[in-house]
C-alpha cells in the first residue's frame, strides 16, 4: 500500500497491545509508521471506554482532525477499540468526518477493510465480532525487549460499573500451546520481558482445562526469558496454586495487580466483586508468605453510588494495611449499559476530588516510606532508557516493577544490571549501577 499510517493508543496495557498488533498487520502490507497525523494518510484512534473522561479526550482529538479532513479529504480516520464498539453512533453523529469505526474484536479484519475502503462512500462500521485471536496478526521479527501477549481476552464478571463485558465480549482464552510458540518467537527475536494480558487473567482456562499456572510453568522454562509477568489479577478468583508456581519459578516476577476497589463490603457488594474486605486482605497475606518478596498493587474506585464517609474511610484504612506497591485510583463514572448506571451517582463531583486527592496523598505516603527502607540495598534493573526527566541518566523498573534512575550509558537498554538505591522519592528510586547483570 505505501502508506503512512499513525495511529493513537488510548486506554489500557491491552489496547497498547491491539494498537501494535494492527500496525504490525499494517506494515506487513505496506504501510509505514509515522507520529504525525498531518502526515499520515490514515490515522487511527485506538479507544478506552471505561470512563467518560477517556471517551470525551477522543471525542476532543477527533475534532481537532476535522480541519485536517477538510484540507485532505483523501484521508482516512479510524475509530478503533472499545469506544467504536459501545458508541458507533455517538461518533458518527459526533465526529462525521470518521471514515472507519472498528470494535476491538473487528481488528483482525481491519487491513482488509482499510484495503477496500473507498472514500466517500460514508462511514464504515464493523462491530460485529472476529473468531480469529488477533495475535495471528504479530511480526515477532519486530520484538521489542520487554511485550505484551494476550492469553485471554473479555470478562464474564459484569462488575457492576464496568463496560469491559460489554465492549471486549465474553471470557475466551487461548490454548497453552498456542502462546508458548509465540512467546518462544518473541523471545528468540529479542524479547526479555513477557508480560501477559487479560482483563481477568487468572480466569484463563484453554479448552485442555489448563489454569493460568499451567501456562506460567510453560513459559519459565524458555530459554533466554528473564521475566515473566501477569496482569489483571481478580481476587474472587485468586488460587493457591498460582501464587506457589510464582514461588517456585525465579523468572516470574513477585508482583501482583489485584484491584481492591474498595475497603468497605456493601460497596464490593454492591459493586458484584464476590468478595468481602477481610478476604481480599486474607488472599495478600496468604500470597506474601507463599511468594517471597511478592509486592501488591491495586486499583479503587472513589464515589461509588451511595459511598459514604464511612465507607470511605474503610478504603483508607485497607490502604494502609495492605501497603500496596502502587496504587491507581479513579473517580466513580457511570457507563451506560451497566448495572450501577441505574444507580443514583449521588456523591458530588467535589467530594470524588476529595476522596481522590485523600487516596492518592495517603499511597504517597506509603510509598515515600516504602522507598526509604529500600535505600541501601540492590535491584536486578532492566534498563529501559534514557529518563524523560532527566536526559543525562538512565531509567529501568526492579522486578517488582518500581521505577529507578540511574546514571549509565544509552547502550544498555534493554540489558540488565544491578544497581545500589542511595535515595529516594514516593515515585522513583535513585542509585548507582554495581554490575552489568546481563
Ligand atoms: N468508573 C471509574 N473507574 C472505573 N474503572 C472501571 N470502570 C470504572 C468506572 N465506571 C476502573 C477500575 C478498574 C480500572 C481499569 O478502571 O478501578 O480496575
Ligand atoms: Fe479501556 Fe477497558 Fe477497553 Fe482497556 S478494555 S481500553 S480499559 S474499556
Amino acid at each position: 500500500m505505501g502508506k503512512l499510517l499513525c495511529i493513537q493508543t488510548f486506554g489500557c496495557q491491552m489496547n497498547k497491545l491491539d494498537s501494535r498488533l494492527v500496525a504490525d498487520a499494517l506494515l506487513a502490507d505496506g504501510c509505514e509508521l509515522t507520529d504525525d497525523e498531518k502526515a499520515a494518510d490514515v490515522i487511527l484512534y485506538n479507544t478506552c471506554s471505561v470512563r467518560k473522561h477517556a471517551e470525551e479526550r477522543v471525542f476532543s482529538r477527533l475534532g481537532v482532525l476535522k480541519r485536517l479532513k477538510a484540507e485532505r479529504p483523501e484521508v482516512v480516520i479510524g475509530v478503533i477499540g472499545c469506544m467504536a464498539q459501545r458508541a458507533p453512533d455517538e461518533i458518527i453523529r459526533r465526529a462525521p468526518h470518521v471514515d472507519i469505526i472498528c470494535g476491538p474484536q473487528d481488528l483482525p479484519n481491519l487491513p482488509a477493510i482499510l484495503a477496500d475502503y473507498e472514500p466517500g462512500r460514508g462511514c464504515f462500521v464493523a462491530t460485529g465480532g472476529s473468531e480469529e485471536w488477533p495475535e495471528s496478526l504479530r511480526d515477532a521479527c519486530r520484538s521489542p525487549v520487554s511485550a505484551f501477549v494476550s492469553v485471554m481476552r473479555g470478562c464474564n464478571r459484569f462488575c457492576s460499573y464496568c463496560i469491559v463485558p460489554y465492549v471486549r465480549g465474553r471470557a475466551r482464552s487461548r490454548l497453552l500451546e498456542d502462546i508458548a510458540t509465540e512467546v518462544r518467537q518473541l523471545v528468540d527475536a529479542g524479547a526479555r520481558e513477557i508480560t501477559l494480558l487479560g482483563q481477568d487473567v487468572n480466569a484463563y482456562t484453554d479448552e485442555k482445562g489448563r489454569r493460568l499456572w499451567h501456562v506460567l510453568a510453560e513459559l519459565a522454562q524458555v530459554d533466554g526469558l528473564r521475566r515473566l509477568r501477569f496482569v489483571t489479577s481478580h481476587p474472587a478468583t485468586v488460587e493457591r496454586e498460582l501464587f506457589e508456581t510464582m514461588a517456585r519459578y525465579g523468572v516470574i516476577c513477585p508482583y501482583l495487580h489485584l484491584p481492591a476497589q474498595s475497603g468497605a463490603n456493601r460497596v464490593l457488594e454492591a459493586m458484584n466483586r464476590g468478595y468481602t474486605r477481610g478476604r481480599y486482605l486474607e488472599i495478600i497475606r496468604e500470597a506474601r508468605v507463599i511468594v517471597l518478596g511478592l509486592e501488591v498493587a491495586s486499583d479503587f474506585i472513589v464515589g461509588f453510588p451511595g459511598e459514604t464517609d464511612r465507607e470511605y474511610h474503610m478504603t483508607v484504612d485497607l490502604m494502609w494495611q495492605a501497603r500496596f506497591q502502587n496504587c491507581f485510583i479513579f473517580k466513580y463514572s457511570p457507563r451506560p449499559g451497566t448495572k450501577a448506571s441505574k444507580m443514583d451517582d449521588d456523591v458530588p463531583l467535589e467530594k470524588k476530588r476529595k476522596r481522590n486527592a485523600g487516596l492518592l496523598s495517603i499511597q504517597k505516603e506509603i510509598m515515600e516510606e516504602r522507598h526509604k527502607e529500600l535505600e541501601g540495598e540492590s535491584f536486578e534493573v532492566f534498563v529501559q532508557g534514557v529518563s524523560k526527566r532527566d536526559k543525562g541518566k538512565l531509567t529501568g523498573r526492579t522486578r517488582t516493577n518500581r521505577i529507578v534512575v540511574f546514571e549509565g550509558d544509552e547502550s544498555l537498554a534493554g540489558r540488565f544490571v544491578e544497581v545500589a538505591i542511595d535515595s529516594s522519592t514516593p515515585l522513583t528510586l535513585f542509585g548507582h549501577i554495581e554490575e552489568d547483570a546481563s
